[in-house]
């Protein structure tokens, strides 16, 4: 009975509010000078935008009284018209007690940083990843305050380099400013951010040495500066993030010397990714101790034998292509591996007859490239196992098989088997793929039809048929 009357006065309650709240006059002033400098809502995000109960509308949120604690846009980018076009209106300052703004994968938002963002005491959480913005960091973006646990700006158009005053917001915990046009160096400052777990500068312009700056970030998990312009060495002062960091990437740099002994030691690493760079020597010996790393990722570097027995539970994908590696064999621990999906080992120095490799699992697998090697025998025994496959390749190798035999899963789209020894016909079941390269083989008979140029076929033996000449 008690409990009955608290919810029948609860609901009166909730029905009161419905009909005669009022967000805060100023919220309301804020929130609906923003959606003025909204030009275009295709999708309708800020249809339910009207009335005086801002707190009611859509990814509008009032936690405890009156005033508006987030403002949550996100757009949907699998939607064509799931965009606002638009400025971000400073009136939004207006909002005094706002914690988070997420205005997030509106692909069309533009102007510059919202400087005004300044002026809000209990701000936490900045998004505003993936829309137009640009110009530069402005210089004083430290004002932010200490308070700003995130800020987010992946995605935009921003220019120039990184403010140095970047180092007072120390309670930052992840900083994003992947996928913009940042110039200019990696700030020292950044060193002062005790806090960050979370660094992703990927995808920008920096360049220089990266500083030894990690000493003093000890619970660093992400730290992500792959696709920038980076040189030097990779610094000493990541070791001390043996015990936190996951994501190590630092692939498509210009990053150069011996791959640093230290990180075998890296208990939690999860994955790895320095290729696309110049590192030289052999692969640390204490690599055999990275028992938890899923994705390594070292390809197109200068990396030289011999490579270290790795002792890891199971690797998902590894791509060692074009170093200077002699292999001989595909390696046991990827052979043994139950969860693996991409294998790429390119120019790997590997000389197996491919008929007798026998991996533990082969349902995962989505992508293989063997191309290059000294391999030989036949993929027959090995495609027939695949079920979600996309892409085969192994071009340059000594493969010699019977193609009218090949029978591989409905969802590769990409197949390259040039410059083999190849025999027989061209299946019909080709037709479905999305790239065929059969040139350079000892293929014959009468073409099925495809939409293939010549340059699939060219160099067989007794290939004729639309695209090549008609046979005879
Ligand atoms: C106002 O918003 C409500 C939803 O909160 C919606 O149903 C209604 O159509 C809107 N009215 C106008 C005039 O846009
Ligand atoms: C973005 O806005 C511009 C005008 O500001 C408009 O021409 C363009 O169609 C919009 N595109 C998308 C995907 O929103
Ligand atoms: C860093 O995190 C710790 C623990 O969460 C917290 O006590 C401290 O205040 C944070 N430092 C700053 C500068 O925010
Ligand atoms: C790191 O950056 C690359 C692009 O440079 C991206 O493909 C990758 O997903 C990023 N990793 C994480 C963990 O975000
Ligand atoms: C590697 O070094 C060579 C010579 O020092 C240079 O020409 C090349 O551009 C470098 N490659 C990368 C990816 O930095
Ligand atoms: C692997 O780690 C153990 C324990 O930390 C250490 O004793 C051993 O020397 C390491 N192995 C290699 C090859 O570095
Ligand atoms: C590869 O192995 C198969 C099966 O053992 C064998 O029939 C074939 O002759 C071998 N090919 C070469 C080139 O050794
Ligand atoms: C796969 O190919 C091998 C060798 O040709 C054959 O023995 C096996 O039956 C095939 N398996 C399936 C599922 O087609």
């Amino acid at each position: 009975m008690k409990s009955l009357i608290l919810f029948l006065s609860l609901l009166t309650l909730q029905c009161l509010r419905a009909t005669s709240r009022v967000c805060h006059v100023d919220d309301l002033a804020g929130l609906l000078a923003f959606k003025s400098g909204i030009t275009d809502d295709p999708s309708g995000l800020l249809d339910s935008w009207n009335g005086t109960d801002c707190c009611s509308w859509f990814g509008v949120t009032c936690l405890s009284n009156d005033r508006v604690t987030s403002l949550w846009l996100t757009g949907q980018p699998e939607r064509p018209d799931g965009y606002l076009s638009g400025t971000i209106s400073p009136s939004l300052a207006k909002l005094r007690d706002l914690d988070g703004l997420y205005l997030m994968n509106l692909r069309n938002i533009t102007g510059k940083f919202p400087v005004w963002l300044y002026g809000l005491p209990s701000l936490l959480f900045v998004y505003l990843g993936n829309n137009r913005l640009s110009g530069p960091l402005p210089v004083d973006i430290g004002k932010l305050g200490t308070q700003l646990d995130v800020l987010s700006l992946a995605g935009n158009r921003f220019t120039g380099s990184i403010p140095a005053s970047l180092s007072q917001l120390t309670g930052l915990t992840q900083l994003n400013l992947a996928g913009n046009l940042i110039t200019g160096k990696f700030p020292i400052g950044i060193g002062s951010l005790r806090n960050l777990t979370q660094l992703q500068l990927h995808n920008n312009q920096l360049s220089q040495p990266i500083p030894e700056i990690f000493s003093s970030i000890h619970q660093l998990r992400f730290l992500n500066l792959s696709h920038n312009k980076f040189s030097g060495k990779i610094p000493n002062s990541i070791s001390s993030l043996s015990s936190t960091l996951a994501f190590l990437e630092l692939g498509h740099n210009s990053l150069a010397g011996q791959i640093p002994s230290f990180l075998g030691n890296f208990q939690t690493l999860d994955t790895l990714d320095l290729s696309h760079n110049n590192f030289t020597g052999p692969v640390p010996k204490t690599f055999s101790n990275l028992t938890k790393i899923f994705n390594l990722d070292l390809s197109h570097n200068s990396l030289s034998d011999p490579f270290p027995v790795m002792n890891v539970k199971g690797i998902e994908s590894l791509d060692l292509s074009n170093n200077n590696f002699h292999l001989g064999k595909i390696p046991n621990w990827v052979t043994l591996s139950p969860i693996i999906y991409s294998l790429k080992l390119a120019k790997c120095g590997i000389k197996i007859n491919l008929t007798n490799w026998k991996p533990k699992e082969t349902y995962f697998y989505d992508f293989i490239d063997l191309s290059e090697n000294q391999i030989s025998g036949s993929p027959i025994p090995l495609l027939n196992r695949t079920e979600y496959l996309v892409g085969f390749r192994a071009a340059g190798n000594r493969l010699s098989f019977d193609l009218g035999k090949l029978k591989f899963a409905g969802t590769v789209k990409d197949l390259d088997l040039s410059r083999n020894l190849v025999f027989g016909g061209v299946p019909n079941s080709v037709a479905g793929l999305e790239k065929l390269d059969l040139s350079r083989n000892s293929l014959c008979g009468k073409l099925p039809p495809t939409k293939f140029p010549a340059s699939a076929f060219v160099g067989n033996k007794c290939l004729c048929g639309s695209p090549l000449p008609a046979c005879k």
